[in-house]
């Protein structure tokens, strides 16, 4: 049995990837913060009783702030697989706290890099990079398109993929970078702009909120669907030989077209409803990110399904259900 383990796991993205991993057939481990609140709810379903035999879910208390936690982990359960997705991940936020940005964002990957340099040198390595490492270079992006970061966030995600390479060049290691666009699902953090608006267009659709209050509507972006991006980072670690991927579906939206879409998809005109608020506009914006998946394709067989406007109303109505029903959980919706 191959054993896996993923920091950031109760995020939008380690939750699906433990969904996929269990349903491969995996024993996974996962990090989790200690928090005086719950934080495991995308993870819930997925939680087996310690107590039981045969359980193939195990969490760990950590932060990737603690090297010498991060070290005893690693040694004691020699992963073959490790998928690094903890991060502070909102670009807005990343203005306000660059320097945490920095070292969660950033340091963090050097962290997990020398602890399995120095214990668990076999395993292969994912690090999550980011579109946003494009930043100011136009669109289509590609493996080859030269970095411009635009926030505190992307320079860090830099840094990471960076390290990522240096560790694959230097010592051998099996240290792949994906660098995907954004991917959303119902289980999207609140704030990104895509839950934003569903889960604004589902309230308004119930009676329960009376605006919407948005930054830039002009950004465009290139939205997949964030069960299959998981599916394609197991997909890069299958490959022969560690590599760095671009993942996207290469079809353009703007925001105001999520919006139109979303809110169509329950009966409302956005243009009723929503509002300017400068809040939510970026110190330097990102005005374009389109990707070019060509070698994704090719390499490794990836495919995406689900479209941008597909994810919109999918979303909205998944929204809908949660907000009539507070105990929704999509892990009824989404079957690997
Ligand atoms: P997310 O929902 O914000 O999840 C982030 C995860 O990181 C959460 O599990 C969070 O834990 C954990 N985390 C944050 N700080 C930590 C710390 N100091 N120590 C340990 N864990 C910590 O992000 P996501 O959308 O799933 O994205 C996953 C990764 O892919 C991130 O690295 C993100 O930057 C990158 N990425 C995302 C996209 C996208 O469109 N979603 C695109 C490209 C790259 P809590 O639950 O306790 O907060
Ligand atoms: N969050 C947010 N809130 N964004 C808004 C709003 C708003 O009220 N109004 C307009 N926007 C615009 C932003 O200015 C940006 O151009 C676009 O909507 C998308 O913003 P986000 O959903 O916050 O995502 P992001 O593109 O900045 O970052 C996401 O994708 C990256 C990959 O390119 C995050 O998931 C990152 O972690 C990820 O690396």
């Amino acid at each position: 049995m191959r054993t896996a383990f993923i920091t950031g796991i109760t995020g939008q993205d380690g939750s699906y990837l433990a969904e996929f991993l269990l349903f491969k057939g995996y024993q996974v481990h996962g990090l989790i913060r200690r928090a005086s609140t719950f934080n495991t709810r995308r993870i819930d379903h997925l939680f087996q009783d310690p107590h039981v035999d045969g359980k193939r879910l195990t969490l760990h208390y950590g932060d990737m702030s603690d090297s010498s936690r991060l070290t005893t982990l690693l040694a004691t359960i020699q992963p073959d697989e490790i998928y690094h997705l903890a991060a502070q991940s909102h670009v807005r936020v990343s203005f306000d706290e660059p320097e945490h940005t920095g070292d969660v964002t950033g340091l963090s990957t050097t962290r997990i890099l020398e602890a399995i340099r120095l214990v668990s040198s076999e395993s292969k390595f994912y690090q999550a990079s980011s579109s946003e490492m494009f930043g100011a270079s136009p669109p289509p992006q590609n493996e080859l398109t030269p970095f411009y970061p635009r926030s505190p966030y992307g320079a860090s995600k830099v840094f990471s993929y960076w390290m990522t390479r240096n560790y694959r060049e230097a010592y051998g290691m099996f240290a792949t970078n994906g660098i995907l666009f954004n991917h959303e699902s119902p289980r999207r953090g609140e704030t990104f702009v895509t839950r934003k608006i569903t889960r604004a267009a589902a309230r308004i659709k119930l009676g329960m909120q009376d605006k919407l209050f948005l930054g830039n509507l002009d950004a465009v972006r290139d939205w997949g669907y964030a069960p299959e991006y998981v599916e394609a980072m197991w997909l890069m670690l299958q490959a022969d030989e560690p590599d760095d991927f671009v993942v996207a579906t290469g079809v353009a939206a703007t925001v105001k077209d999520f919006l139109q879409a979303s809110f169509e998809s329950v009966g409302l005109d956005y243009g009723k409803y929503v509002e300017f608020d400068s809040v939510y506009e970026r110190p330097t914006e990102v005005d374009a990110l389109v990707g070019d998946p060509t070698k994704v394709q090719t390499k490794t067989g990836w495919r995406h399904e689900v479209t941008s406007m597909e994810l919109a109303t999918k979303m909205t109505h998944a929204d809908l259900e949660s907000c009539r029903n507070p105990t929704f959980n999509d892990s009824h919706v989404w079957r690997y």
